[in-house]
């Protein structure tokens, strides 16, 4: 088959990467210098979704994988499925769940799904979001309903900051046209983990679940990041809490579209907070795989992927299910120096081919120059690890680390310590 990844992160190159060993001709827009070695990247950005469209009508391109939100939330999936191009993701209408937290919450008010309690405010009503938090008192969550490149939300652990919080994205600019609308939530307590289930519209296949590190710095301090290391499976979703999972979460929501006739077809990724009891509510959806989860969650799939995901874009997934590798996988994001705030670009990168056999190179922000690879972002490369158990496979991921180099390369070094006290508990 002839497929089309759109996207650049190491998310696309994770999947380019498998879907081209399975014997797959693949093309990656735009793509990075990581998919370049396994695919065609071609210049059309992600969110060009009229680029896109005229890509596929001039090109054969049999199946089309949607790795960011942006397309999906623009419509590509609507676009593409009018015109008979067959495509994985939500449509527009589906991709809400995502594109605006305050459908997402209300939705999940109307179908009874468990999340944290929460009121909606929009522009012009500063003054009540202001009396909201300092009924509800802190800490408090405080969400820009729209996509803010995964800056949107804020926990504010005093009101003064939930104050300040309201004021910069009810009154303030700093968020666009996110936060026209915001959703106030009580915090929830417990442990954060991510499940991803690729849907039908009907049916869906459980894909292997994650935990993220989405702080910059050791021990979870610092900015929030597009997430900077991930393992798979998370110890925290035992089989029971994935059995809650499924029903209290997964069949529901899937029904609840259906039932408002916005069947969900493409992957879903639901980011849950577990309390105490292994009770699971829902923090967000997503309608797009993790970065970097997904480069835990693909090593960890056994099942040929074409076929999965041929059988998402044809509807036919009942009756079908994965398998899964029974390994652990942990992946460690290597960063420029600045990231999630400013940084450099075009610093060579060496090491690239000395971590083979250790562990997977994932690029993310890459390019080529003048034939050498060179960082191209803030995430820069991941570097998954396997191994029998979640310390091997992070043993792995940090010995290809040590093989890596570039100017000002950051990353964490306690990528799985909650997952390794868990599992050694
Ligand atoms: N790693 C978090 C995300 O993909 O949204």
């Amino acid at each position: 088959m002839r497929i089309l990844i759109v996207g650049s992160g190491g998310r696309e190159h994770a999947l380019a990467h498998r879907l081209a060993s399975e014997g797959n001709e693949v093309v990656c827009a735009p793509g990075n210098a990581g998919t370049a070695l396994v695919a065609e990247n071609v210049a059309v950005n992600a969110d060009d979704v009229t680029g896109l469209m005229r890509f596929v009508e001039q090109q054969r391109i049999d199946l089309t994988v949607v790795g960011p939100e942006a397309p999906l939330v623009l419509g590509i999936a609507d676009a593409f499925q009018e015109s008979g191009h067959p495509i994985v993701g939500p449509s527009a209408s589906a991709a809400r769940l995502e594109g605006s937290k305050a459908f997402a919450k209300a939705f999940m008010a109307r179908h009874e799904i468990p999340t944290a309690r929460f009121s909606g405010f929009r522009r012009g009503e500063l003054n009540d979001a202001i009396a909201y938090v300092r009924s509800e008192g802190a800490p408090i969550v405080i969400k820009a309903s729209g996509l803010a490149a995964g800056k949107g939300a804020v926990v504010c652990l005093d009101l003064a900051s939930a104050e300040s919080t309201l004021r910069e994205m009810l009154d303030g600019e700093s968020f666009g046209t996110a936060s026209d609308e915001v959703v106030v939530e009580s915090f929830m307590e417990g442990e954060e983990a991510s499940v991803f289930v690729l849907c039908d519209g009907v049916d869906y296949v459980m894909l292997p679940g994650a935990q993220d590190h989405k702080r910059i710095g050791d021990g979870d301090v610092g900015p929030n990041t597009g997430g900077m290391g991930a393992y798979s499976p998370a110890p925290v979703l035992t089989k029971s809490v994935l059995e809650r999972v499924r029903h209290t979460i997964i069949e529901p929501t899937l029904s609840g579209m259906v039932e408002e006739e916005t069947p969900y077809a493409g992957f879903l990724y639901v980011g849950l907070m577990i309390d105490a009891g292994g009770n699971p509510r829902v923090v967000e959806y997503n309608c797009r795989l993790g970065d970097p989860e997904t480069q835990v969650i693909i090593p960890r799939i056994r099942s040929r992927l074409t076929d999965l995901l041929t059988a998402c874009a044809e509807h036919r997934l009942g009756g079908i299910t994965a398998e899964l590798d029974d390994r652990s996988a942990a992946v460690v994001v290597v960063a420029s120096n600045g990231y999630p705030a400013s940084y450099r670009k075009g610093y060579p990168i060496s090491g690239l081919d000395d971590v083979g056999g250790v562990a997977t190179v994932y690029h993310a922000g890459t390019a080529e120059s003048d034939g050498r690879v060179v960082t191209n972002g803030g995430r820069v490369l991941g570097i998954t690890g396997l191994g029998q158990t979640l310390q091997e496979a992070l043993s792995h991921a940090y010995d290809g680390v040590a093989r890596i180099a570039f100017e000002g390369m950051t990353f964490r070094r306690d990528i799985g310590r909650k997952g390794l006290a868990r599992s050694i508990s």
